[in-house]
């Protein structure tokens, strides 16, 4: 297998890609294909000997990945071969192929791709733990995040909103900042032109952030501090910067505020139940479309090295992975059968980026016209197939009937089920506007008017491209939207249907 080597401690161009033999399970280890790996700053110190432990050498650095379950050794009961998981691990996962510690290893939820499923744990982990746990950050509250396009930064920034506080993203660059916007940021501070100090006692009318969170260290660590509220906490995360600050002790004690520090990865082994916990919370939230992770580039393992090396020079934003394969294949077989989990739940990285966090229905009329977004891909797979002929009692042999389809079928296999397609409708919208519309209610008031256009084969993957037709004003906090629903068969121009919605929205 192919694998990034660090040979000797250097920068990220002193890495190597090379053939080593594959590794073999042993007790209690899983070995995983990877298909996606997270990009971490850690991995960046750690290739220089600059983090907290120093790995022999030689080694492969990356710290989680996602992918699917090669083999495993003996004892291992929670994961199966074939099983699509997420997977931590202090090393290794810079590789096509990692062995991890089974307890390291978990199903991925169902409708999840790769991509997002790589990057998510550390850095929404480190985020959850550090505000709600560490920080109590709580509903009204007022959160500073430095650093707030970063990977963690932004989770930061998401989970601060999903949290109820109103949260003010600080960073060192326009398109930064507006990437924080576009992520629901209440206020923003350019700290590159803009006095941190300044600008945080006109946002909070002289009170101070309740809660600031760093990653970033050096020389914005005082300035935050001093402008932090009476009782507030300092989140200490990390030092992107490369100067761990020093604070004058009689700070905290003028503030009666609190330093307090956040180490993810040692929460993790020694409160192995309460990060379970979060974890819990945090996929119900990625459910919700309340925490969306951002990928702003992906980088094949044999360009890795150039992912760390962007994230030295500071040019990232979002989290960057590295990838081994097809990343955006969801896990639908994961997926119980029956079960109407059919839809995508925050997969889309590209796509849900550009809408606000928040819309009014009147904002809706910016999008009359165009396009609002572009859901996840969706598999009709057999599975779904069957689980929808078994809902509508509809067993008709081109969809159900596989032997027989693939005699007979002019398809030369089953297809899908065009209400099926239809059927997708619902999730899809609300995978882009659920969490973000501001209203007390929707009513799905029907179709207006469908064409069936191409079938699709048992298999293939579709999306729906979301345009808004129309927004009436039906008095009284009401309004009528029109949506067009285009849904595209992965490969094909000809589009699987087009179909006109209906929803009342009420403020
Ligand atoms: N405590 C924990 O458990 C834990 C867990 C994970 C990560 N961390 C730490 O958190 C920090 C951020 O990690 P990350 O993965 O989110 O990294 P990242 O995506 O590269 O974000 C770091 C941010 O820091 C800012 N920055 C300021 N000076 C920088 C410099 N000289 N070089 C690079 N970035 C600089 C950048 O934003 P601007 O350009 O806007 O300033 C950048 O967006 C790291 O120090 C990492 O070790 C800690």
């Amino acid at each position: 297998m192919k694998a990034l080597l660090c040979k000797t401690l250097g920068l990220p161009d002193t890495l190597l890609l090379e053939e080593i033999p594959d590794p073999q399970p042993g007790p209690g280890q899983v070995l995983l294909e990877m298909r996606a790996a997270g990009v971490n700053f850690p991995d960046a110190l750690v290739i220089q000997g600059k983090y907290q432990f120093k790995p022999a050498l030689p080694f492969t650095p990356g710290s989680e990945l996602a992918g699917v379950v090669l083999a495993v050794g003996a004892g291992v009961t929670n994961v199966c071969p074939g099983q699509r998981v997420i997977a931590s691990c202090q090393l290794g996962a810079f590789a096509e192929k990692v062995l991890v510690d089974a307890r390291q290893v978990l199903p991925m939820p169902p409708g999840l791709g790769f991509d997002v499923a790589a990057a998510f744990t550390l850095a929404y982990g480190t985020s959850y733990h550090a505000l709600k746990g560490r920080g109590a950050l709580k509903a009204g509250q007022t959160l500073l995040v430095l650093g707030a396009s970063g990977g963690v930064g932004l989770a930061a920034l998401q989970i601060g909103k999903a949290l109820g506080a109103r949260v003010i993203a600080a960073a060192s660059s326009a398109d930064k900042l507006a990437l924080c916007q576009s992520n629901g940021a209440d206020a923003l501070i350019n700290y590159h032109t803009e006095d941190l100090r300044t600008r945080l006692k006109e946002l909070t009318d002289g009170k101070g952030p309740d809660v600031i969170y760093d990653p970033v260290g050096g020389h914005y660590a005082e300035p935050a501090f001093r402008s932090i509220a009476w009782g507030g906490r300092y989140l200490v995360v990390g030092f992107a910067n490369g100067d761990i600050p020093a604070l004058p002790l009689n700070l905290p004690l003028l503030k009666g505020a609190s330093v307090v520090g956040v180490f993810w990865g040692e929460f993790v082994k020694r409160q192995l139940p309460d990060f379970i916990q979060d974890l819990g919370e945090m996929f119900k939230l990625l459910a919700q479309g309340k925490l969306r992770p951002y990928i702003s580039k992906s980088y094949p393992l044999a360009q890795g090295a150039q992912a760390l090396q962007d994230l030295l020079e500071r040019t990232v934003t979002g989290k960057v992975i590295i990838t081994n394969g097809d990343v955006k294949e969801a896990s639908a077989s994961s997926t119980p059968a029956g079960v109407a989990t059919a839809g995508p739940t925050a997969t889309s990285t590209t796509d849900t980026s550009a809408l606000p966090q928040a819309i009014r229905p009147t904002d809706l009329t910016q999008w009359v016209g165009r396009e609002l977004g572009v859901s996840s891909w969706i598999t009709l797979d057999q599975a779904r197939i069957d689980a929808f002929a078994q809902c509508t009692q509809d067993h008709q042999w081109i969809h159900v009937d596989e032997q027989r389809a693939a005699l007979e079928s002019p398809f030369g296999g089953t297809v899908a089920h065009a209400f099926l397609s239809l059927s997708m409708i619902p999730v899809t919208v609300y995978e882009l506007l659920e969490g973000r519309l501001q209203v007390k209610a929707t009513l799905n008031y029907g179709l207006d008017k469908t064409r069936f256009m191409a079938p699709v084969r048992s298999g293939q993957r579709v999306r729906n491209h979301i345009k808004v037709v129309a927004l009436q004003d039906k008095g009284q906090g009401r309004w009528l939207l029109t949506t067009e629903n285009t849904f595209e068969i992965e490969g094909q121009d000809k589009p699987a249907l087009v179909a006109t919605t209906l929803a009342y929205l009420m403020e």
